[in-house]
């Protein structure tokens, strides 16, 4: 017979084993993100959001990039759960609303919303939306000359979307390094890694209003930021000299390349081609120039960090299980 004390060391484990507990705590635990996760349930899922992005971008080149800072923004506030797709309501100002994302051109939410449509013909309330915008970047980096990089699928949509959730998540163009790289950490992204990222700026455009504080006035004595190169400083100036009157106009970021993902834009901030006060900084200070010397000459090094980067940027803060749904609609809740 077993002694008193075994026999409580027998009962006990036997009740942690059977523990209603310990299952409810085992079930809390989020099932991983698996790139087969749409095999059984929605087959075609990988074919249809190819057609479609690839039909987008032929029509409408600027998509690649309008995904790209729109997947980023989705990510960097409350993780990757498209809660950036959400339009807002008479009662709440959603994350699209924020200011620093009135910019977001319309052709990424665009290739999201056509995706969605075609998918739920096929499977209806299967595929997340956060999942579509992730596999339609990627698809996209790809079609602009990029590095194919894994995206494992299985993350929910948000049931929040706040404007006010924004502020602080985001980093800034005219923010001091120390801050944009608080922000990166924050995160979980390492300095290196937030270098990496920002080589999204080899594709798309900044508007004038985003760069007009370091080009025009900028000192008493200075009418630009001497971290530009004089004569491209000179023809930005002319570029951007009705930017008041006509918001709209805008640069492409990487003037040299601009229609290929590739390491040019390294290069460039490197010889004062950059646009972003951010841009230019990336390439002055200490703790980031290593990086930028390193992707500019590089071009494998680049796309080896962006990969990894990517891959790490696409599963932060997913939703799984009962944290977030799938929506019938890219751009509202279910119970809306
Ligand atoms: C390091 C800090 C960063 C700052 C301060 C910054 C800031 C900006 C700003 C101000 C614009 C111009 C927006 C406009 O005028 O419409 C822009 C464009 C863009 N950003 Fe960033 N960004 C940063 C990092 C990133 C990262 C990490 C990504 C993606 C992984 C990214 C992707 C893009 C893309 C693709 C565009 C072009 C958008 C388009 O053409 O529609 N940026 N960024």
């Amino acid at each position: 017979m077993a002694s008193p004390p075994l026999l409580l060391l027998a009962l006990l484990s036997a009740f942690f084993f059977f523990s209603p507990t310990v299952h409810s705590s085992q079930r809390r635990q989020p099932p991983l993100l698996t790139t087969t996760y749409y095999t059984k349930s929605c087959p075609r899922f990988e074919q249809i959001v190819q057609d479609v992005t690839t039909n987008k971008q032929i029509s409408s080149p600027t998509t690649a990039a309008a995904a790209l800072r729109l997947f980023f923004h989705d990510c960097f506030v409350s993780g990757c759960d498209a809660s950036v797709l959400i339009s807002s309501t008479h009662f709440s100002k959603a994350e699209r609303d924020a200011d620093i994302n009135l910019s977001l051109p319309g052709d990424g939410f665009d290739v999201v919303v056509r995706a969605k449509t075609d998918l739920e013909l096929t499977c209806p309330g299967v595929v997340s939306c956060a999942d579509i915008l992730a596999v339609a970047t990627r698809n996209l980096v790809v079609m602009m000359g990029g590095p194919y990089y894994t995206v494992k699928l299985g993350r929910k949509d948000a049931l929040i979307s706040r404007a006010s959730d924004v502020e602080g998540n985001l980093p800034r163009p005219t923010m001091p390094m120390d801050q944009m790289i608080r922000i990166f950490n924050s995160k979980g992204f390492s300095v290196q890694e937030m270098v990496a990222l920002t080589g999204a700026h080899t594709i798309g455009f900044s508007h004038c209003k985003e760069f007009s504080s370091i080009l025009y006035n900028y000192s008493r004595t200075l009418q630009s930021d001497p971290a530009y190169y004089p004569e491209f400083a000179k023809s930005l100036r002319s570029a951007c000299a009705d930017y008041t009157k006509n918001p709209t106009l805008s640069v492409f970021n990487d003037i040299m390349t601009p229609n290929k993902f590739d390491n040019m834009y390294y290069n460039n901030i490197r010889k004062g081609l950059g646009l972003l006060s951010s841009d230019h900084t990336l390439s002055s200070d200490q703790r980031t120039r290593g990086f930028v010397e390193l992707y500019s000459t590089n071009q494998d090094a680049f796309f080896q960090a962006f990969v990894r980067a990517m891959e790490k940027l696409s599963v932060y803060g997913i939703k799984t299980g009962k944290n977030g749904d799938i929506r019938r609609r890219c751009d509202s809740f279910n119970n809306n």
